[in-house]
């Protein structure tokens, strides 16, 4: 019996999530109304934790790094940059809550902006496997 795929299922949710962080920090930054803040930080934490099950079911699906060719490596690497730098990123958050609660808003901005571009690398990567 042929297996289903489950990653195609779940990689859509930390892509997504992210991207509504970096959209609610700039209406934070642009409107100064700390809700938008708020909706950022849920939006991450939702983020994080699909990140973990896509990346999860993306290792049962390739069949574990032996399993993976070289474009498959290539888009495990991405997806572990991407874990790590969000891990950082949660971090700091967690930190910066204890400290101050708000942060420098352009920094925040910046992270979000560079951890979508990692994804948006490691998704690419991820489509070839599909589709070329
Ligand atoms: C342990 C980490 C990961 C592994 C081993 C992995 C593995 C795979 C594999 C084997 C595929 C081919 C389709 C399949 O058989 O499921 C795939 C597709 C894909 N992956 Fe990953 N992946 C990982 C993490 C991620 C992350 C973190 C993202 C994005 C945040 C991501 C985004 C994608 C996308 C967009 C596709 C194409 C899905 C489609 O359009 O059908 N992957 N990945």
């Amino acid at each position: 019996m042929t297996r289903i795929p489950l990653h195609p299922f779940l990689v859509h949710f930390p892509i997504a999530f992210f991207f509504l962080e970096l959209v609610c920090l700039v209406f934070w930054a642009r409107k100064k109304d700390a809700a938008y803040e708020r909706f950022a930080r849920f939006a991450f934490t939702a983020g994080f934790l699909f990140l973990i099950a896509a990346m999860a079911v993306g290792w049962i699906d390739a069949g574990g790094f032996g399993a993976m060719g070289g474009s498959a490596r290539r888009h495990f690497y991405g997806a572990c940059s991407v874990f790590i730098f969000y891990a950082l990123r949660a971090v700091h958050l967690k930190t910066r809550r204890a400290v101050d609660g708000q942060g420098p808003k352009v920094f925040r901005i910046a992270g979000a902006a560079m951890g979508n571009l990692l994804i948006f690398l490691t998704a690419y990567w991820g489509g070839i496997l599909v589709y070329a």
